[in-house]
């Protein structure tokens, strides 16, 4: 069939289909001067590769987007990364956010929190409450979602070590507000690997914390089937200075490791498959950008389709997240950063993003004040209605360099990936240095290149100006440590510590053995044992990870 022939019957049954359950925002898309612009636009002349590198939105391999009408059903998530200081002051950051229209949560936790200790623990000090939110108990996730309901609202929450943890945590208050597993929808970032190789979060060794991942994989997939149970990410491999073909090729390897060790674990691939999701970077080179995301989905629907044999097309779609890039943000003349975060934000959407996180103007500084964070996300409401960009799916499709910049990222990952199959894969690479050993040199040569003004940064190596000290930054209290330590004390009075005490005995049972975790920590949650106290059980059985030297 011609490419128009396969449109009208995309448009016949895909398409049809999705308007079913979820209409367009508008009757029809005109531009000022009434011209119509399509919902997606394909070339009307011979263009033999079309169908296989491209096809249509919604459609196997999905380069041109996963849903079918894609922005015109349903902006992406405007969901904005927040969290500090104590449940109550993060709390009311949430509710300013939603008041000011962004339309999903995503949770900062502190490094406490994150790596498995609570506020009171020697490791904890002066860090309580600094990167983000410090949550000990159920009792601080009771306070962190009140008058939020959990029924209407997908939350993201950035943890990996303790994800089980904050999991079971989230499911607890939501049964509080009498919402069932069932009904919550949300992501946790779990992925332990991109921990190992870019970000240093871990607690537990490799072989133990795959288990909890696919022990959470199993568990949502029969009790919380709405649950995005791993974002698997580049964002932070890119932070640490890889390349946008690195990015992708590391991702995506990852994300093959965890599809062979569910697989390993027991699991059929289109079980758990259409619940991975992703998470990357948007960087400054907008066009590279956009052509990383296409080729990103071409590889995961291809990887999915021919390696892991799967069949449901869900598990073949690569759902992703973007935040604009920390490290491209400047403490030199702050509010360039919007103009950064922009372009960054832009690239994501024409490069088909489902959520968005844009970073604040002041985040080289400090944490973003509520006249930052706002501005932050009036960028993406100005994107989405103002700009015209959402209203057709893939509109960069068809020019010449995107689609030449998609097929050499693609090859290039590719390549990439088949030389960590040859290591062994993912873990056995990440234990050698080697994704790690990539990522420094390419940190190395970007470095050099702004130095030797090759790479010019406005503000820092050309059209600087002499600043003053910035005034008006968002300062974490310092009293947060202690008002956190004393909320823990008071709560850890009011428990019964008999109950406390079974269900961590009970939970040290089941990491010794094949049990699921989850239930058991479910248990130990409800039952107000602390973060610190379940991580250290495990801490117990599993033993932790030593940091590989790359030398
Ligand atoms: N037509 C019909 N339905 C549509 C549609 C359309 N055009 N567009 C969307 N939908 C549907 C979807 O199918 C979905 O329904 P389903 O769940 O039943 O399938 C629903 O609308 C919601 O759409 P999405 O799932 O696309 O959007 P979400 O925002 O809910 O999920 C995600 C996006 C990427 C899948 C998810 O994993 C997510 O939200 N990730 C966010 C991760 C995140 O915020 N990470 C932050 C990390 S911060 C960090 O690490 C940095 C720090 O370290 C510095």
């Amino acid at each position: 069939m011609s490419i128009s022939e396969n449109k009208q019957a995309w448009q016949e049954t895909v398409v049809k289909k999705n308007l079913a359950k979820a209409p367009e925002r508008q009757e029809s898309f005109r531009t000022s001067s009434d011209l119509e612009v399509e919902r997606c636009f394909a070339p009307d002349f011979e263009y033999p590769q079309y169908d296989e590198q491209l096809g249509f939105p919604g459609q196997y391999p999905f380069t041109r987007g996963v849903q079918p009408t894609m922005y015109r059903g349903r902006f992406w998530t405007m969901r904005q990364y927040a969290g500090f200081g104590t449940a109550a002051e993060s709390n009311e950051r949430y509710k300013y956010l939603l008041s000011a229209g962004q339309t999903g949560l995503s949770i900062a936790f502190d490094l406490p929190t994150q790596m498995g200790y609570d506020s009171d623990a020697a490791m904890a000090r002066g860090e309580v409450g600094k990167v983000g939110v410090a949550v000990d108990s159920l009792a601080d996730m009771e306070v962190l979602f009140d008058g939020i309901p959990l029924d209407k609202v997908s939350t993201s929450m950035t943890i990996n070590s303790t994800a089980s943890i904050l999991l079971a945590m989230y499911i607890a208050v939501a049964e509080k507000q009498g919402v069932s597993p069932a009904q919550i929808s949300g992501t946790i970032q779990n992925d332990i690997l991109k921990e190992y190789m870019a970000r240093g979060t871990y607690i537990y060794p490799p072989k133990e914390s795959m288990r909890i991942i696919t022990d959470i994989f199993a568990y949502c997939k029969d009790n919380v089937p709405k649950w995005n149970t791993i974002s698997i990410s580049g964002y932070h491999i890119r932070e640490a200075g890889s390349s946008a073909v690195q990015e992708v090729a590391f991702t995506l390897a990852d994300g093959i490791a965890y599809v062979d060790a569910a697989i390993k674990a027991g699991l059929d691939v289109d079980q758990f498959a259409p619940r991975l999701a992703f998470f990357f970077n948007s960087h400054n080179n907008l066009l590279e950008e956009v052509a990383k995301f296409r080729a990103a989905r071409r590889m995961w629907a291809k990887i999915m389709k021919d390696r892991f044999k799967a069949k449901d097309p869900r598990s073949m779609m690569l759902r992703f997240h973007t935040q604009t890039a920390g490290c491209t943000l400047t403490a030199q003349q702050p509010d360039n950063n919007i103009m950064r975060v922009t372009l960054q934000a832009l690239a994501a959407v024409l490069g088909g993003t489902q959520s968005l996180h844009t970073n604040s103007r002041d985040e080289a500084l400090a944490l973003p004040t509520e006249d930052s964070v706002r501005i932050a996300l009036r960028t993406q409401q100005v994107i989405a209605y103002e700009s015209g960009v959402a209203d057709s799916a893939d509109p960069l499709a068809g020019s010449f360099l995107v689609e030449s910049l998609t097929d050499q990222i693609e090859k290039e990952a590719t390549a990439y990936i088949e030389r960590i199959d040859a290591l062994g894969g993912a873990v056995e690479a990440i234990s050698r240095g080697f994704q790690q050993k990539e990522i420094q040199d390419s940190a190395y040569a970007y470095q050099r290149s702004i130095e030797k003004n090759e790479t010019i940064i406005v503000g820092v190596n050309k059209f600087t100006v002499a600043e003053k000290a910035p005034e008006g930054l968002l300062k974490v209290k310092e009293e947060v440590e202690l008002s956190q330590k004393a909320a823990l004390a008071k709560m850890k009075g009011q428990r019964d510590d008999a109950k406390v005490e079974a269900t961590l005995k009970a939970l040290a049972g089941a990491a010794q053995g094949t049990d699921n975790l989850m239930p058991f920590i479910l248990d130990a949650v409800k039952s107000y044992a602390t973060l610190g106290e379940i991580a250290n059980v495990l801490r117990e059985v599993f033993g932790v990870h030593r940091e590989t030297v790359v030398l």
